[in-house]
């Protein structure tokens, strides 16, 4: 039950001056270093979360009662983060006694959401608090039953990344916090669940479910996944949990997965979390693929048939270190977790299947970069490594600039000191910072120290990446044999147009992209034609072609000739690589009309993520 709040506006004011130290104006007070998070780490530390999840698919709504466990000595005030969650009651458990709480959940931000603010005790040890998710839960995707495969049960799946944890759990939700955590979750019985935690491999019949997580993370790697899946072994320590039609194919599309880990261990030190699963999630996952720690989650569509696009497991799993591990310490940081993951997913597909093979990879992200920077303008902030997201969504800073800006840096550093000497201080930088986060202060300080010693030429180049916006000159060494003999034959077949002249046969997906890439842009939808009639690219191949090619054909009027494969596509896939080019393209092309009906149709498949994406370009005044 709640207790009525009875202190007068001016002492509460006054209260949380004191208990926050940051109160710039009324319920604006946003923990100086984090600017997306209302939590107070500086007075009071969440250890551990104990958690009880009840799940109820009909109402849409997780019922949870989350124990919040407080570092022995901490101060007079504990602050939340929360996003519409219904707050039932929050108690104090303390060493002799449990009492209401006579906490406050403050007006609401648009984007942070309101902080609760919780008034502790000094014997303290314990918070609780009861509450109900609400039905349009930021992180919560519920799909009914005739949006699965099997269609026999419904399926759920979280997406916490950036500050939605908050929309499911009361918490201090940035990435510079972590805790512990433990979970009883209660679902339908015959249905699977799993989390970013230790896990089962069968079902429970009750649908009662345990999951325990030992080692410190912060609260956007806290993930819930439930439905009809099962699990099939792949090696020793990896996994994977798909929907039983799907689970053979998805471990045969991913049968490299625990070399993958054998070799990202060869790299950079020991794998630290025990077991590395992943689970193919319902084609709404609004991401290719999300870092939760022991169990990446993934979209279908990286299910291409003949392994092409599992560099995204690389990536995950390459987060295991650079981000579940050593975590940016704010938003503005993200590079840290983004980038130097790129660059280690990159060195895991060198090492595995060839530099040249790998090179292909890095080509069409240094493609991507410029595209970005471009498109923002070499003058954008956001276009800086460093980002200042103060006030700002953090989605706006998740572009390509910290992926492959963040790659190149580092690739710059392997090139200017060695590869020895790089892989050496990178493994030492893990080892270092392990289970904390890190800024990019910090990150310059142990790069200054271990690696660049006294190089002033260096550091001044390395401050300009990560405090400049725009380009850096500099050309990494990428082997471009196979790209360069495709400009041959792409150029053969410009020259007359015979498609003949193009040696498909041989193309990975790579190679289908860099020739996508290549082709005029103000062509004719007569190119579009032959191509799609001589390569079936709107029907087959897989979603990374397809996506590019419905953007090329779109923009050279051939989109109205191919609008069910175009229909098909976006309301299978709700993934938001995928929807942002592709609807622009339409709304680009003289086809809104067609664009806004396919999204009436499809929008009930969109994770909120993704919905609100596309609104935005249907609708730009949102
Ligand atoms: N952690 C990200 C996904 C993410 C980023 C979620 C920012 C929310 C906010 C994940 O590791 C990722 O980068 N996914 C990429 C795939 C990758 C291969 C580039 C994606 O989903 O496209
Ligand atoms: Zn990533």
């Amino acid at each position: 039950m709640r207790i009525p709040v009875s202190i007068s506006c001016f002492c509460l004011l006054l209260f949380l001056n004191i208990a926050c130290k940051k109160a710039s104006k009324e319920n604006q007070f946003v923990v100086e270093d984090d600017p997306h998070s209302f939590s107070n780490p500086e007075v009071c530390k969440v250890k551990h979360l104990d958690l009880e999840l009840n799940l109820n698919f009909d109402l849409k709504q997780i019922h949870g009662i989350v124990n919040l466990h407080l570092e022995p000595i901490h101060g007079d005030t504990l602050v939340l983060d929360n996003l519409d969650l219904e707050i039932q009651g929050v108690q104090l458990i303390q060493e002799n006694d449990t009492v209401n709480a006579d906490y406050k959940v403050l007006s609401k931000d648009e984007v942070l959401g309101a902080a609760i603010v919780v008034p502790l005790q000094s014997s303290t040890k314990i918070v609780q608090v009861k509450y109900n998710t609400s039905a349009n839960a930021r992180a919560l995707q519920w799909l009914p039953n005739e949006q699965t495969l099997s269609k026999k049960f419904p399926f759920l799946f979280t997406q916490s990344q950036s500050i939605y944890a908050r929309s499911w759990i009361p918490c201090p939700d940035g990435p510079g916090m972590r805790f512990t955590y433990h979970a009883k979750v209660k679902v339908a019985p015959g249905m699977m669940a799993v989390m970013s935690a230790s896990n089962g491999i069968v079902r429970n019949p009750e649908g009662i479910y345990e999951f325990n997580m030992e080692l410190p993370v912060p609260a956007y790697l806290m993930a819930l996944a439930v439905g009809d899946f099962d699990f099939k072994p792949i090696g020793q320590r990896t996994g994977v949990y798909a929907e039983p039609s799907l689970l053979n194919k998805a471990a045969a599309e991913f049968s490299d997965l625990e070399k993958m880990l054998e070799t990202a261990e060869k790299l950079y030190g020991p794998y630290p979390w025990g077991r590395y699963d992943v689970i193919v999630l319902p084609g709404s996952f609004p991401f290719g693929g999300m870092e939760n720690p022991r169990m990446t989650f993934l979209t279908p569509s990286v299910i291409a048939g003949d392994q092409s696009l599992t560099s995204l497991l690389a990536h995950e799993l390459a987060h295991s270190w650079s981000g579940n591990l050593v975590t940016n310490a704010t938003w503005n940081d993200f590079w840290l977790n983004e980038g130097i993951t790129t660059y280690f997913e990159s060195r895991i597909m060198e090492a595995l299947y060839g530099k040249p093979y790998a090179d292909m990879l890095s080509l069409l992200g240094l493609q991507d970069l410029d595209k970005s920077i471009s498109e923002l303008g070499a003058d954008n902030q956001l276009t800086k490594l460093k980002l200042n997201l103060k006030g700002i969504d953090p989605e706006e800073g998740a572009t390509d600039i910290a992926y492959e800006k963040g790659k190149s840096l580092m690739r710059y550093l392997e090139e200017r000191f060695g590869r020895n000497d790089f892989d050496r201080f990178l493994m030492r930088y893990f080892e270092h910072y392990k289970f904390q986060s890190n800024t990019t202060e910090g990150f310059l300080e142990f790069t200054k120290t271990n690696l660049l010693k006294n190089n002033q030429g260096v550091l001044d180049t390395v401050n300009q990446w990560i405090y400049k916006p725009g380009r850096v000159t500099y050309k990494a060494s990428y082997d471009d044999k196979k790209f360069s003999d495709l400009k041959i034959q792409a150029a053969n077949y410009f020259a007359n147009y015979d498609t003949n002249l193009l040696k498909t046969a041989d193309w990975s997906t790579h190679e289908w992209l860099y020739f996508i890439r290549l082709l005029p842009r103000d062509s004719s939808s007569r190119l579009c034609k032959q191509l799609d009639k001589a390569f079936n690219l709107s029907t087959g191949r897989n979603c990374e072609i397809q996506c590019i090619w419905f953007e090329y054909a779109i923009s050279n009027g051939y989109g109205p000739e191919i609008l069910p494969d175009i229909e098909k596509f976006l309301t299978n896939y709700g993934r938001r690589k995928y929807l942002k080019p592709i609807y622009s393209a339409l709304t680009e092309n003289h086809m809104t009309s067609d664009a806004l009906r396919i999204f009436e149709k499809a929008k009930g498949h969109y994770h909120p993520i993704s919905l609100i994406s596309v609104e935005k370009i249907l609708n730009p005044k949102i």
